[in-house]
């Protein structure tokens, strides 16, 4: 059978992963396939000067991606560049010039993946984007085909490594959250601006995507809480394991009989579930089906080769479809259109919280936060405190029963006023057995 002829825009961590896969493993994808994948065209911004491995021979090299996606003999393009502006142009060249396409683009893919798709469709193409959530799981197969004769009922996921190793070092090595980071930073685990990780903001894409595949509802960033780690204190990993649990990254999806609930924060979750036993900068997705009840995928969330794996994959599918001559027909990011999976807002949902306080001793304190909380209706279940010496700054915390978000909103924001705080109280959920 007639081989598959790739072109790779991007040779960066995730293009000289997956040119390394592809000429590596060679033989055993060209057994698997039944016929060869062809590097035929490789660009980036240095790609005449970039050390390629010598069994690529000599491949077409270019420092203009359009050369790519006109190329007469490329079949697939591979778009591994990054970004939501040359990235579409190149995705969208692709399919105005009748190439299939994978890509490995979270952000693009979270923000316009609904439009490219139709345009793919319109065009009779096959799009795949495996490696854009969860680097080396293949969530995406999963929830297109594994598990997709169930109802996903919720989803749950610690989808950013880089705050997973902060978090995990921070509960294990009890140091501070800007110690752990710039080290992590030192050991080129988390970028010199370290934001769309610390922030939750590529969490919120890689939620986007699979919240849309797993709800088959076009779902925006805007419709997905988002909230940092900057917060969190070495302190609350001890006040977490008092009450039994640890703090993670939490992004999670959960259907509600009034709609879906989007957010990506950080939570405490029980220390014994299986969500909480995922470390470092590793990754994990929990989904929960009507029918097929609980599975977990783990695995490296990022990484040259991790997520090469899932390029070099999703470019071997996209083959023998592009040879059976079977071009996707519809779209993951709206399949049902139904309704019941509209995004509505976190503060309508009803979670036990724990609320953190920094304040200067004195007498009165528990007395005016409790007025607070009775005030808005909220029951106070637990105050601790663990030793501490420094009557200018204690930390305590009270955890209340399940409530809503906006009832705990609203008091933290009345508290937030009273003198004796150091800070606003920091409020997370506690998520139930996840
Ligand atoms: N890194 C990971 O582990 C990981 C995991 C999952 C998904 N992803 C996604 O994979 C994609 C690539 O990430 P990466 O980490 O490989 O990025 P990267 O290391 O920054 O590589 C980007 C590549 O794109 C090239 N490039 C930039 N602008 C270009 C342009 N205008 N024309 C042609 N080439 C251009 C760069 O060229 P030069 O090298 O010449 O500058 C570089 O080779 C992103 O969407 C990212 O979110 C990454």
């Amino acid at each position: 059978m007639r081989q598959v002829n790739v072109g790779i825009v991007g040779l960066g961590n995730v293009g000289t992963g997956t040119v390394t896969i592809l000429v590596e493993n060679e033989e055993q994808i060209t057994a698997k396939l039944g016929f060869r994948l062809c590097v035929k065209a490789v660009c980036s911004l240095d790609a005449d000067t970039k050390v390629l491995p010598p069994q690529l021979g000599d491949v077409f090299r270019t420092l203009d991606w359009r050369e790519v996606v006109t190329h007469p003999d490329v079949d697939v393009v591979t778009e591994l560049v990054g970004g939501t502006t040359v990235a579409r142009q190149i995705i969208e060249g692709a399919i105005a010039n009748h190439k299939s396409v994978v890509t490995a683009n979270k952000e693009l893919m979270a923000l316009a993946g609904a439009e490219i798709w139709e345009k793919a469709i319109a065009a009779g193409i096959n799009l795949a984007m495996e490696a854009s959530v969860a680097g080396g799981i293949p969530i995406h197969a999963v929830l297109r085909e594994g598990i997709s004769g169930d109802r996903i009922v919720a989803l749950y996921g610690i989808l950013n490594g880089t705050t997973n190793y902060i978090l995990t070092a921070m509960e294990e090595r009890g140091e501070s959250f800007e110690a752990v980071l710039s080290e992590a930073q030192r050991l080129g685990y988390a970028e010199a601006n370290p934001s769309a990780d610390v922030d939750g903001w590529d969490a919120r894409s890689k939620l986007g995507i699979l919240s849309a595949l797993a709800f088959g509802e076009k779902i925006t960033p805007e419709d997905i809480y988002t909230e940092g780690i900057r917060r969190i204190a070495q302190i609350d990993f001890q006040y977490a394991h008092r009450l039994g649990h640890t703090i993670r990254l939490l992004a999670s999806a959960r259907q509600t009989p009034d709609g879906v609930i989007l957010s990506v924060r950080p939570a405490l979750i029980p220390r014994q579930t299986i969500l909480a036993s995922v470390r470092g900068s590793y990754n994990a997705v929990w989904v929960r089906g009507k029918y097929g009840e609980d599975t977990f995928y783990y695995g490296r969330g990022a990484g040259s080769r991790p997520t090469g794996v899932a390029v070099v994959s999703d470019l071997m599918r996209v083959a023998r479809e592009i040879r059976s001559g079977s071009p996707e027909r519809v779209s993951p990011f709206a399949h049902e259109r139904l309704g019941e999976y509209t995004p509505i807002p976190v503060t309508r949902q009803k979670r036990a919280y724990y609320l953190r306080f920094r304040v200067t001793d004195r007498p009165g304190i528990i007395a005016a936060l409790a007025g607070i909380l009775a005030e808005k209706h909220i029951s106070l279940e637990a105050v601790l405190q663990v030793p501490c010496d420094t009557k200018n700054d204690l930390p305590f915390v009270i955890t209340v029963e399940p409530t809503s978000e906006e009832a705990v909103r609203e008091a933290v924001d009345r508290m937030s006023g009273l003198d004796f705080l150091l800070e606003p109280p920091l409020a997370l959920p506690v998520e139930p057995g996840v």
